[in-house]
């Protein structure tokens, strides 16, 4: 084992805010198994409603007990190789996608869980799995279609903005929210045709008056309000897929009294269904072998937001960013 050592991110006990859940915890740099490589990370993406919940003890499908380790994807580069490890070499740059192998500066890892990228740039954690979870989401879940009108919610985020050239590319009309003039000229950028800001424009009128015929598919990660107005705007046999719901996870979840759904559903034939990347493993390496394609080839643009986080001790930060709702892009931290 080396005598250098490494730090990592872990949840010592579940609190209702991540800042109250974590400590920074430093262990020596590992040796790799005969079936392992250990990555040096170089960034994590940042997927702080999916961290908070997991620190509330939230996540219903996932049962850990504290500690355990945090964060998802990271890129890096390979600084050791197991002795059966016959398709790595020390300096590939690699991504992963581990739960707990995200927020540390080291990992050591079975190197079937690796995949090998051209370089490890911030730019690949906007792919995989934010942009692989964007796809799926609209194709498998929303059955996405072309010539129909799409509306992505959050669509300058992370997981937003690729929805919403995957959306554009199998040709759609896409409507997208944001609430930032910074937000609303990278939306431009990616040829967004409809760009409302929530902040200065009214969301339901909006899509009453300008679309009466109603949205057929929406990419739903906001919540509250949000998902009401969706809802209420879908077209006839319109789905919404429930991405998520960032408005509430800074908060405790909200209570809802009022008529149940069903009644705004029946009589469209429309449809709310929720997706959980987890659950639609079996799409992972299509998808990403699509969108790098897609990447690579230069038809998909990729934002990461340019606020700089340094350091397993910025993670927090960049999670409470990320929930403040002011980013633009993918949320990454530079180890
Ligand atoms: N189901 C899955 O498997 C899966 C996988 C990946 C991501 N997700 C979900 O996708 C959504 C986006 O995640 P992300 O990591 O890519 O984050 P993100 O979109 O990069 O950042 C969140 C964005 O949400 C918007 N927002 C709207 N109302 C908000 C509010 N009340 N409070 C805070 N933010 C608000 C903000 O932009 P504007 O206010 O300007 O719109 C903010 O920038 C989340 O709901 C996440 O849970 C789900």
């Amino acid at each position: 084992m080396s005598s250098l050592t490494y730090k990592k991110l872990v949840a010592k006990q579940f609190a209702q805010d991540f800042k109250s859940a974590i400590e920074i915890v430093e262990f020596p740099i590992p040796e790799p198994a005969s079936d392992e490589i250990v990555i040096r990370n170089k960034f994590a993406g940042i997927n702080a409603g999916f961290d908070t919940l997991l620190c509330r003890g939230d996540v219903s499908y996932i049962n850990l007990t504290p500690p355990f380790d945090l964060g998802v994807e990271a890129v890096g580069e390979v600084v050791a190789v197991g002795h059966h490890v016959k398709d790595f070499q020390v300096d590939d740059a690699v991504v992963t996608t581990v739960r707990g192998g995200g927020y540390r500066e080291y990992q050591a890892i079975n190197a079937n869980l690796a995949v090998k990228v051209r370089e490890a740039t911030p730019e690949i954690l906007t792919l995989m799995p934010t942009g692989v979870s964007a796809m799926v989401a609209l194709e498998q879940v929303g059955e996405m279609k072309s010539q129909e009108v799409v509306l992505v919610t959050a669509a300058a985020g992370g997981t937003g903005h690729i929805a919403v050239q995957l959306a554009k590319l199998a040709g759609n009309h896409v409507i997208g929210t944001c609430g930032t003039d910074a937000k609303v000229e990278l939306l431009e950028e990616l040829g967004c045709d409809r760009i409302i800001n929530y902040r200065t424009q009214n969301l339901n009128q909006v899509l009453k008056q300008e679309y009466p015929n109603g949205i057929n598919l929406v990419f739903e990660c906001v919540g509250k309000q949000v998902f009401d107005t969706c809802v209420d705007n879908l077209a006839v046999r319109g789905r919404l897929v429930v991405v998520g719901f960032v408005s509430e996870y800074a908060k405790n979840l909200e209570q809802v009294t009022q008529a149940r759904i069903y009644h705004k559903l029946f009589w469209k034939a429309a449809s709310v269904r929720g997706f959980l990347m987890p659950l639609y493993k079996e799409y992972m390496t299509e998808g990403r072998d699509r969108l790098f394609n897609l990447f690579y080839t230069n038809k998909l643009k990729v934002a990461v937001d340019s606020t700089p986080f340094h350091g397993i001790e910025s993670i927090t930060a960049a999670v409470e960013y990320l929930l403040s709702g002011q980013n633009c892009g993918k949320v990454v931290v530079r180890f």
